[in-house]
């Protein structure tokens, strides 16, 4: 019989955030692991503590677990492209490039990297406004809601993503600072990944607004993050400013194939609660089709719509913010929760983790799909 127990970090939010014990990752058995899953569909995000022992292939071995099928790192090369917004966060470890590093400051040696300098991303880079330098230490934003997904050509957005903390600097509490005529605010510690739920998103939509988002589907724009790496960011983090910055159609790198731009549900299902989740990648919307085939095109428009709908998901009550401790590894389903890097360190705070997510081996299951397999 397993001994593995399951406990939710915040009981007033239980669906978002549980902390699993007496687990062994090292060696875990069938059953084992389908409690591992069951706790991250039923949780979202799901926290083992003292991992910083886990090499690199047992990460990915473990995150492959929930998608065998699954190949790639979720964003495949598309990452090597220099003018991608993604390309200065991710540090691909060469003997395991499912698994890439992140963080912040120098660090001289790590799983074949030596040299690295890491550079936690920091609102003032992606941001139109920002917070002045004179309060940097103590106040920060989300840096930008979002799917770890690629959202073009043939990547579908990976199940499951996994973070391993290999090394965190001290301690401390920042402000955050949502900016955007809200007056609300969020204490958060150092560095915290804030997650919100998808399914919580769904639920607290008007009736009008879910049959909206059951029925519609948004598209995504070609080279997603080389399109929007001249463009700025809301300072909620949620979405873009409207001002025309984004990259010219023809100053990206060519579409091979126009099915290689995705458009996809609004609404992704959980394939054990079987909740609806409302997944939208804010930053990278292009489109939105509408039930009987027509399709709003404006993209100031569209990003109103989604924000719109996405904005009271994010709620200071509605955010789980992960305080990290060192070897804490952290699974997330990435079909169910948008999550934001949070917090702006110092250069010598030194910060390592490691992520792992493998482009799954389907698409995600929206309500086209159910009432297809229905008929
Ligand atoms: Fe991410």
């Amino acid at each position: 019989m397993s001994t593995i127990t399951v406990q939710p970090i915040n009981p007033t939010n239980p669906g978002l955030g549980a902390t699993i014990c007496n687990i062994n990752l090292e060696s875990l058995s069938n059953v084992d692991f389908a409690i591992l899953r069951e706790a991250l569909y039923t949780h979202s995000v799901v926290c083992v503590k003292g991992q910083s022992g886990l090499t690199p292939k047992a990460q990915a071995e473990l995150t492959r677990r929930f998608d065998p099928e699954a190949q790639s790192y979720g964003h495949g090369k598309t990452i090597d492209a220099k003018r991608s917004i993604l390309h200065p966060d991710l540090k691909t470890v060469p003997h395991q490039p499912e698994v890439q590093v992140i963080g912040n400051g120098f660090v001289s040696e790590y799983e074949g990297l030596k040299d690295i300098r890491l550079k936690h991303p920091h609102h003032r880079t992606f941001h139109k406004t920002v917070i002045p330098d004179e309060k940097d230490v103590d106040f920060t934003r989300f840096y930008r809601w979002h799917i770890d997904a690629a959202l073009f050509g043939r990547l579908n957005p990976p199940m499951v993503t996994s973070l391993l903390a290999v090394h965190i600097p001290p301690a401390r509490k920042q402000t955050l600072l949502y900016d955007d005529g809200s007056n609300d605010t969020l204490q958060v510690p150092l560095g915290t990944t804030a997650f919100v739920s998808g399914y919580t998103m769904f639920d607290i939509l008007a009736p009008e607004q879910k049959e909206f988002v059951l029925t519609s589907r948004i598209e995504y724009a070609p080279h997603p993050y080389v399109w929007i790496s001249t463009a700025k960011s809301r300072p909620d983090g949620l979405g873009m400013v409207s001002e025309g910055l984004e990259v010219a159609d023809n100053a990206l790198p060519p579409i091979e194939n126009a099915s290689d731009v995705q458009i996809l549900p609004m609404v992704w299902q959980n394939p054990v609660t079987k909740r609806f989740a409302l997944q939208i990648h804010p930053s990278v919307v292009r489109k939105i089709h509408l039930k009987y085939g027509s399709v709003i095109d404006d993209l100031a428009s569209v990003r109103e719509i989604i924000h719109d709908l996405q904005r009271p998901g994010i709620a200071p009550e509605r955010v789980y913010a992960h305080d990290w401790e060192q070897g804490d590894l952290v699974f997330f389903n990435n079909h169910g929760v948008l999550h934001s890097v949070v917090g702006a360190f110092k250069e010598d705070e030194i910060r390592l983790f490691r992520q792992c997510n493998l482009a799954a081996s389907q698409p995600p299951v929206g309500p086209e799909a159910l009432m297809a397999t229905a008929a």
